[in-house]
């Protein structure tokens, strides 16, 4: 099979673990990334786990994805609810994108209410903690394989 996938991440993110763990549980940055390519290996997924602070950055990841990626998991944090450019490089991208948040993002502040690329991913996970991603790769799995 040999799909390949790119799980990516979004602002602060990096600081799980350390940051508002009422919202994001005790779990760090690395114990994450450690399930998710632990994951990956076990439903035999080729699997790279990026993390930037920059918008551009993601859009340039985004991008060369295309390339290079069966399918993207987008946690795109801060971003989602403001980025038009994230939006429109994921447009681009014409496999499959889940759309991942730790928390539930509707039970949050009304601005986190607003995802700016929920409309054109395959589909969505929230509020489920860090076994969304899990939860992500096994579906993107199924996606890929035409199961779902
Ligand atoms: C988040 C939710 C966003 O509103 C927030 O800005 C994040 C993380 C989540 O995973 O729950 O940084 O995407």
């Amino acid at each position: 099979m040999n799909y390949k996938i790119i799980i990516i991440n979004g602002p602060n993110l990096n600081l799980l673990g350390e940051r508002e763990q009422s919202q994001y549980g005790s779990i760090t940055f690395n114990e994450l990334k450690e399930n998710c390519i632990k994951k990956s290996k076990e439903l035999d997924l080729a699997v790279d786990f990026k993390q930037s602070n920059i918008e551009g950055e993601i859009v340039n990841i985004i991008q060369e994805s295309r390339k290079n990626y069966d399918g993207i998991i987008i946690n795109a944090a801060a971003f989602t609810h403001t980025s038009v450019a994230i939006r429109d490089a994921l447009s681009i991208f014409k496999k499959p994108i889940i759309e991942l948040h730790i928390s539930n993002i509707y039970k949050r502040e009304e601005f986190r209410h607003k995802s700016l690329i929920s409309d054109i991913v395959t589909g969505g996970i929230f509020g489920l903690g860090a076994e969304g991603y899990i939860l992500a790769i096994i579906s993107m799995q199924k996606l890929l394989l035409n199961e779902n």
